[in-house]
């Protein structure tokens, strides 16, 4: 049985569509074998989260995760890097040097832009994917290695191939388990998703407020071809919040901020497309401020029961969420159930997400809020520990077992 959302959640691959919902059935079928996998898409799509989701839910999980841009290593280097050398195996070589795939011994190695790399240096990558041997550059002994590759292009390698600047037995060894991550345009019924996640983390990293983006908004977003795929998006959702402090985003700034006069539109010719499920996700995005609104209500009850007043200075060192909320020209659309709203309206706000259950242990929870409480008191270390009930001495433990740094 693939757990799909476990995939999702142990690297934070957003997406809910049909096509990325196969995607990460593919991963979950390929992730606990050894075979080794060639993820291709188009730039910024998440090849790389891919790769990364293939070793976190493979029985290698907890050994090394080594990364190798191969298009960012000179040829003339890119073996000694790899495969490692023997001292004075040419200028400069002076002492003995491991490579990439010895350090990955045991764990996966993640070969980016594969198509990028020498045809000789194919010959040996092929070499030690098929049977784990390689040899250091200037030396004569034949090693070994438990290595599992994942490779990745957005090339075509099949043209490559056709052209030879890519070797047809390296090709064919890789492309047996193929994953291809789909372009944004290509699951746009994802794309409210995305917005919300990276909208409500940006705005809460940065203590500025998400009113949320309007229909007209998605409307308009859905219209562009996104070249840049998901990066692109990311993006430009942070941009408009910083350039739109605190506004609702409209479909007019979303127009302007894209530029879009036409030739980035995937046909400007058209009528605007309405789309049905906008409803939908405006919608959703009311209720989770209700929502949020609902938390900030129970955090001033909190502090009324608790006796504590209000002073100007728990004020100022613990804001409420002023990230999040309603805004005051929100037009409540009449569609929204009013049961949904009682269900929100009664049910207990806790902290945790019922979907981590399971998944965070009480270290990671304290880790967190330890880490946030500092940050939001600018790590003064006295009114941390006071404002989580411990003492200097134990928060100061804390820090230190977790390792936690003023970023
Ligand atoms: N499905 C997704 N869910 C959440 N974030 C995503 C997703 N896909 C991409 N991203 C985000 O988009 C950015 C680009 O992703 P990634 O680096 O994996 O793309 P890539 O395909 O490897 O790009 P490139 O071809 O440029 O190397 C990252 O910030 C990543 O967090
Ligand atoms: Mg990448």
């Amino acid at each position: 049985m693939i757990d799909i959302d476990k995939i999702q959640k142990s690297v934070g691959i957003i997406g809910e569509s049909e096509e990325m919902r196969d995607m990460l059935h593919l991963i979950g079928q390929v992730a606990p074998t050894e075979i080794s996998v060639l993820i291709n898409g188009d730039s910024g799509s998440g090849k790389e989260m891919v790769a990364k989701a293939i070793h976190k839910n493979s029985r290698r999980k907890f050994e090394p995760y080594i990364i190798v841009n191969c298009g960012a290593i000179p040829a003339g280097i890119i073996e000694s890097e790899l495969f490692g050398h023997k001292k004075g195996s040419f200028t400069g070589a002076g002492e003995d040097r491991k490579g990439y795939f010895e350090s990955a011994h045991k764990g996966t190695i993640f070969l980016d832009e594969i198509g990028e790399t020498p045809l000789e240096t194919q010959a040996k990558l092929l070499r030690v994917i098929e049977n784990g041997e390689f040899i250091r550059v200037g030396d004569t002994k034949t090693q070994r290695v438990d290595v599992r590759v994942v490779a990745v292009t957005n090339r075509d390698l099949a043209e490559e191939v056709n052209n030879g600047s890519f070797r047809k037995d390296l090709y064919f060894r890789l492309k047996t388990i193929t994953i291809r991550v789909p372009s944004l345009k290509e699951h746009f019924s994802d794309l409210h998703l995305y917005v919300e996640r990276f909208g409500l983390e940006f705005s809460a990293k940065n203590d500025i407020s998400f009113k949320g983006f309007g229909s007209d908004a998605f409307q308009v977003m859905k219209k562009y071809h996104w070249p840049g795929n998901v990066r692109e998006l990311k993006n430009f959702v942070e941009s408009l919040l910083v350039i739109q402090m605190g506004q609702r985003i409209t479909g007019e700034m979303v127009t302007k901020a894209l530029g879009l006069a036409g030739s980035d539109l995937k046909n400007p010719n058209l009528p605007v497309f309405i789309d049905r499920e906008s409803d939908d996700v405006e919608r959703e995005l009311i209720l989770r401020q209700l929502l949020f609104i609902r938390q900030e209500i129970n955090e001033i009850k909190q502090i009324i029961q608790g006796g504590g007043k209000i002073t100007p200075q728990s004020q100022s060192e613990q804001p409420m969420n002023s990230a999040l909320y309603l805004p005051a020209n929100i037009p409540l659309d009449s569609q929204v159930n009013p049961s949904e709203i009682m269900d929100i309206e009664s049910g207990r706000i806790s902290a945790i997400d019922p979907d981590s259950i399971g998944d965070v242990s009480m270290k990671d929870v304290e880790h967190e809020l330890i880490e946030s409480t500092l940050t939001k008191l600018n790590h003064n270390r006295r009114k941390t520990a006071r404002a989580l009930g411990l003492s200097e001495r134990t928060l100061y433990r804390k820090i230190k077992e977790y390792n936690i740094i003023k970023k």
